[in-house]
């Protein structure tokens, strides 16, 4: 696609973020990293990206001195609030609805880890309200674009398409298909949706409401996180059932690969890291490398540190991983994983690290912490990943010097080089992919880089090779202001 920055003079591009996460406020994923890095590195584009995040009770208690935008009598059911607030110079709106968002347990389940039964009118609420504010509700406020984030924001290109003309223009970016949002057909009358909204144009999706289905029928553009995930998501393997409708919009969806913060994933300032390093300093990982092992009990030898970060899902893919743990370690090489999901998968690294004291670690849960440490010290992160859309663990570990290990699918394999012969001959190598994955082809990956690992100038040339990549935010940044541009009418220049 053509790229742009503005003219000097043109005014900015105004642009409401629609998501139910973003960093540092709530985060489960990577999605809350994405929509919290995006508008900082569009401001340098002259574009405005307010962020509309919910206002759960783990939000409220993080925003200081917030100036109420508009008070409503009724939403969904309670009375709520907008409040402008400004936290890690993020521009939020924040939908203050106790009756929806103030609760214990998590953003999307219950302490007991069962989905909140009420979630179709949680983010039918927040997805009304985005629409809403498109049409004048925050007075002086009127956003060209409305980029709205996965199912939770799935409504929101339906609230605007089905409701007075607006000349407000939607994005549905898709940041994990296999999440859809998909609810009784029972719940539509209270959506307070038109009567043409329960249509195959619309929300209707094999008799039920499915959000993310109505975002994409009714967006005006379509992104998904990497152009790999762009072209897989048209097939039946990775489209979940919504292949033949995002076929029918080939000319409208974009693969946009995302970025890291480079200030907040940098090796040479990072607090987290006993020992920050460079390029030219990269041997320095040794005492990082020894932190991580002490933390996860591992013993200090010459065997390569593989890491794990990572939801621990079928998605990940760490169930085969857990099944090829014995001959990772009879290879020679050793483990540590931070993370938590499935139970029975947590189990099986846990039994693992059992049967093999001293070569294999798990810290179950989320430590941010920790996570840092360990791609500031093992030698290689695995992502052995079923699918995976973009993906940000890889390009962490790219930025510091910790080799990512990854599935040939989605964005994993738009940003890791493999070190096959060529790929070593030219210098370009920056990891090893495994494809397709299952049992054998992974431990022949694990074998592939730990005899990379042996040869030390190889390794190291790897290891520096994927700390001069670009793993930022700069290019695709131009890319969406292309499409907004796009959307709004405005000319776009070329240059990519
Ligand atoms: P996904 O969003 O599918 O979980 P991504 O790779 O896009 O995967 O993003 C995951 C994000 O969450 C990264 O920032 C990663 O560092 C972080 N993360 C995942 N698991 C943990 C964990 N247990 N502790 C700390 N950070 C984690
Ligand atoms: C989703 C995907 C992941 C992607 C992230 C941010 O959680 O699983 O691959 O990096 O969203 O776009």
């Amino acid at each position: 696609m053509p790229t742009k920055t503005s003219k000097p003079g043109e005014a900015a591009i105004e642009v409401l973020s629609v998501a139910s996460e973003v960093y540092p406020l709530i985060k489960t994923g990577g999605l809350a990293d994405v929509v919290g890095a995006l508008p900082g590195a569009l401001r340098r584009l002259n574009v405005n990206m307010r962020v509309l995040v919910p206002g759960y009770r783990q939000v409220i208690a993080k925003i200081a001195k917030p100036v109420v935008l508009k008070e409503m009598a009724s939403l969904f059911g309670g009375p709520a609030r907008l409040l402008d607030a400004t936290v890690s110079g993020l521009d939020l709106i924040v939908v203050d609805a106790p009756h929806l968002y103030d609760r214990d347990g998590s953003i999307y389940a219950s302490p007991s880890g069962a989905d909140w039964t009420d979630n179709w009118k949680r983010f039918g609420a927040f997805s009304q309200v985005a629409g809403q504010i498109g049409r004048g509700l925050i007075d002086g406020y009127s956003p060209a674009i409305i980029h709205a984030h996965d199912w939770q924001a799935g409504l929101v290109p339906a609230y605007l398409r089905f409701g007075p003309p607006t000349k407000v223009k939607s994005v549905m970016t898709v940041h994990n298909l296999a999440f859809q949002g998909q609810f009784p057909r029972e719940i539509f009358g209270e959506l307070q949706l038109p009567a043409a909204a329960n249509s195959v144009d619309g929300v209707e999706y094999y008799g039920a409401v499915g959000y993310l289905k109505a975002g994409l029928q009714c967006a005006d553009a379509i992104t998904t996180v990497s152009p790999t995930y762009a072209s897989e998501i048209r097939t039946p393997e990775f489209g979940m059932g919504l292949e033949g409708l995002l076929n029918s919009r080939t000319s409208d969806v974009y693969g946009i690969l995302n970025g890291i913060d480079l200030e907040a994933w940098d090796p040479g300032t990072d607090t987290a890291l006993v020992e920050p390093y460079r390029i030219s300093t990269v041997r320095r990982r040794a005492a990082n490398k020894r932190a991580v092992r002490e933390r996860f009990g591992l013993e200090h030898s010459d065997a390569p540190l593989f890491g794990v970060v990572s939801r621990l899902t079928w998605q990940k893919g760490i169930d085969i991983l857990a099944n090829v743990l014995d001959r990772l370690v009879g290879m020679g090489a050793q483990l540590c994983v931070l993370g938590s999901g499935d139970g029975g998968i947590e189990d099986a690294i846990a039994n693992a690290a059992g049967r093999h004291p001293g070569r294999i670690g798990i810290v179950r849960g989320y430590d941010e912490q920790l996570s840092h440490m360990i791609q500031g010290g093992a030698d290689a992160i695995l992502i052995p990943s079923r699918f995976e859309p973009c993906g940000l663990t890889q390009l962490i570990g790219l930025r510091y010097g910790c080799v990512p290990v990854v599935t040939r699918t989605g964005g994993l394999a738009d940003t890791v080089v493999d070190a096959n012969e060529a790929a070593l001959s030219m210098g370009a190598a920056t990891g090893v992919q495994i494809s397709p994955l299952n049992e054998n082809t992974l431990t022949e990956a694990l074998r592939r880089a730990i005899a990379l690992y042996r040869d030390e100038a190889v390794w190291a040339h790897i290891q520096r090779r994927g700390m001069k990549s670009d793993v930022g935010w700069d290019q695709s940044a131009r890319k969406y202001v292309a499409l907004y541009e796009k959307l709004m009418g405005r000319a776009v220049s070329n240059g990519d």
